[in-house]
């Protein structure tokens, strides 16, 4: 149980899992390869969903990774402790997880052919989904209601910073042709077109079968079910109750959260700080 955040470069991170060292040195000297494949999120954005989809096409469909290999293995966060180290140690092309802001990102990235793919998802359906993750955890302070936890969302004054500050920063990369910019939205309105786009992406082609598979070990149930994915193993330690990391996996849950008052007092503080970027570029309203 912790009161407080572990604090590096003026951002709060979670104090279980994560150290000032292993992020100084992260951030610092980290070397991305042109053979690795990068996966940026805001926290609670689909990192766990698309880091499944990238092991079914790395594997063409087959299931015997995903079902053996716990997934913060398969794709370590680099700032944590654990998933640093296991970068460090590993050859050949990587898959690599982070939830760093644009500005603590290791540089060797920009000079770098890696893959790189962000997902975003509306931040209000961000907001309730962290409420919930960083409540029934002990890995990071905990909110005392939704209404504290709004008002820590608003101020950037929760694990990984801002989230207006973290799409801001990572939106200056959309168009470099070796980032894919995707969001939470289209992967649940078309799944397979979003598979598909990602596979092509990286170079990989799958025949009707494989992304049949990709698609169906991917989806919400499946993930729920597999204890190689869900979280189940990592939180038993680190949650009060039994908290797996496939909790809704809707869009629009906010809806079933905020007040109107704090939908539109979110929406006001959203067009402030997004003003300036086409609204197409995002598909919530
Ligand atoms: S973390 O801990 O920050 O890395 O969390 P992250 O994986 O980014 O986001 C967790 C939310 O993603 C949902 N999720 C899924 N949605 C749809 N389909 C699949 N397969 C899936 N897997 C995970 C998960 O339920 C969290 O959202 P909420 O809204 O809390 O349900």
């Amino acid at each position: 149980m912790t009161d407080d955040y572990l604090w590096f470069e003026e951002i709060p991170f979670p104090v279980i899992g994560y150290s000032y060292e292993v992020l100084k040195e992260a951030c610092a000297q980290f070397v991305i390869k042109d053979e690795d494949t990068v996966l940026v999120t805001y926290p609670k954005s689909g990192s766990h969903w698309v880091i499944e989809i990238l092991c079914l096409i790395h594997s063409k469909g087959d299931t015997k990774w995903i079902q053996s290999v716990p997934i913060w293995e398969r794709s370590p966060w680099l700032e944590t402790n654990r998933g640093n180290k296991l970068l460090k140690e590993r050859e050949g092309p990587r898959l690599l997880t982070s939830h760093l802001p644009f500005h603590l990102f290791p540089t060797s990235l920009f000079t770098s052919k890696a893959k790189v793919i962000y997902i975003m998802r509306n931040p209000k359906d961000v907001l309730v989904s962290g409420y919930y993750f960083w409540t029934m955890t002990h890995v990071s302070k905990k909110p005392e209601s939704l209404e504290q936890y709004f008002q820590w969302f608003m101020e950037g004054n929760m694990p990984y910073g801002s989230w207006f500050e973290h799409i801001r920063g990572w939106m200056s990369m959309r168009d470099r042709e070796n980032v894919l910019m995707l969001s939470y939205e289209e992967l649940q309105k078309d799944p397979r077109s979003t598979i598909e786009k990602i596979g092509q992406f990286l170079g990989k082609k799958l025949n009707p079968e494989e992304l049949d598979s990709v698609l169906k070990n991917s989806s919400f149930q499946v993930m729920k079910e597999n204890k190689m994915s869900n979280l189940e193993m990592l939180l038993e330690k680190f949650s009060s109750k039994h908290f797996k990391i496939t909790r809704k996996g809707i869009c629009g849950d906010w809806k079933n959260h905020l007040t109107v008052a704090q939908a539109e007092a979110f929406d006001k503080v959203y067009q402030e700080k997004m003003a300036g970027f086409p609204k197409e570029l995002f598909p919530w309203e």
